[in-house]
């Protein structure tokens, strides 16, 4: 480094106002990098607010159109849907989740009807569907890696050819990404993009979305420790990420984000291909609850999207993409 001496160097010169301020900033956050995430609940009509989640909402799929209007507006392009499962379409198995006419795939359909230009991520995991809360098949009290690739593979393909533009699997099974790839490449979908969710942690921080998706009391005190990666370990991140790229992912992502920024730019730096980070519900609900309560200043939120940025994210998933969106619109 070069020695800065004062008064050859006075930092304040590049700081005197915002105009010189943003002249040399290093990083900005765009509409673009923002993900909205929703919630689309079947067999509903309207929407209705999530205890946990200040102001988000569970939507109708009507309800969700006019909501995806709205996020457009507010300059984001890309949504992540997430569905919310009637109970008595839920067992052990998550069958519904391979049904080609299954209540996601309708969902995918009529929003791509009426938004074809938006870009639409679709999540892979059974837990929405099943009974145990789980994100695969169990067998002998045990998250069986080899059967729930197997169901995967054929949610991958409901999504696909539902419309789906981007396919996330979101579940942690090794070696899913090589099944679904290849399955898509032998379907003809060529072009499906495969975000993988490839550093997900053993978070406690999803606690809210459970709630948002009503898979927390089929769940119970049951935990995901035997596939979702210990919260202590950097370095199988990596090993995680290079698998996942060899195996046909075109995009990682790493999750939650705050607590794990330090993941976020090793796997950025080493690897050098697009990477995003997920900024999951109990992160949001944090910060949120602290600004409602007047506590912190609601430029919190987007100082966390900006750290989230600036330690090498591309894109983020949050629930405030649209709000925030809407924010840089403004200035
Ligand atoms: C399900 C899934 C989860 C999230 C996204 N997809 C929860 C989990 O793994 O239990 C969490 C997102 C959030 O907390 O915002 N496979």
């Amino acid at each position: 480094m070069i020695d800065r001496k004062y008064p050859n160097t006075r930092f304040r010169r590049l700081r005197r106002n915002s105009k010189l301020i943003n002249l040399v900033s290093e990083n900005t956050l765009n509409c673009d990098d923002l993900i909205q995430p929703i919630f689309i609940k079947e067999k509903f009509n309207g929407s209705e607010s999530i205890e946990t989640m200040p102001e988000i909402k569970r939507f109708s799929i009507d309800s969700s159109l006019k909501e995806i209007e709205d996020i457009i507006k507010s300059g984001v392009n890309t949504v992540a849907i997430f569905p919310v499962i009637d109970p008595d379409n839920k067992d052990d198995q998550g069958s519904e989740a391979i049904k080609s006419d299954n209540f996601i795939s309708s969902t995918i359909r009529k929003i791509k009807e009426e938004f074809p230009d938006i870009i639409l991520i679709a999540d892979v995991a059974l837990d929405p569907y099943t009974t145990h809360g789980h994100d695969g098949i169990i067998k002998n009290d045990y998250v069986d890696n080899d059967a729930t690739i197997e169901v995967l593979v054929k949610q991958s393909l409901v999504l696909a050819n539902a419309g789906a533009d981007i396919i996330a699997p979101s579940d942690m099974m090794d070696g899913r990404i090589k099944s679904i790839r290849s399955a898509l490449e032998k379907a003809e979908f060529k072009d499906t993009i495969l975000l993988s969710y490839a550093a997900k942690y053993n978070s406690k921080f999803y606690g809210p979305f459970r709630d948002a998706v009503d898979s927390a009391s089929n769940l119970g005190k049951s935990s995901k420790e035997t596939y979702q990666m210990n919260i202590n370990n950097r370095n199988e991140a990596m090993h995680e990420v290079a698998m996942d790229i060899s195996e046909g992912a075109d995009i990682v992502m790493v999750k939650p984000a705050i607590p794990y920024l330090d993941v976020i730019q090793s796997i950025k730096q080493k690897f050098m291909i697009p990477t995003f980070a997920y900024q999951v519900s109990g992160e949001y609900s944090m910060i949120k609850l602290a600004v409602n309560n007047g506590w912190l200043d609601k430029d919190v939120m987007l100082e966390s999207l900006i750290s989230i940025k600036r330690s090498g994210a591309d894109a983020i998933l949050t629930y405030a993409a649209k709000e925030i969106s809407k924010e840089i619109l403004k200035r």
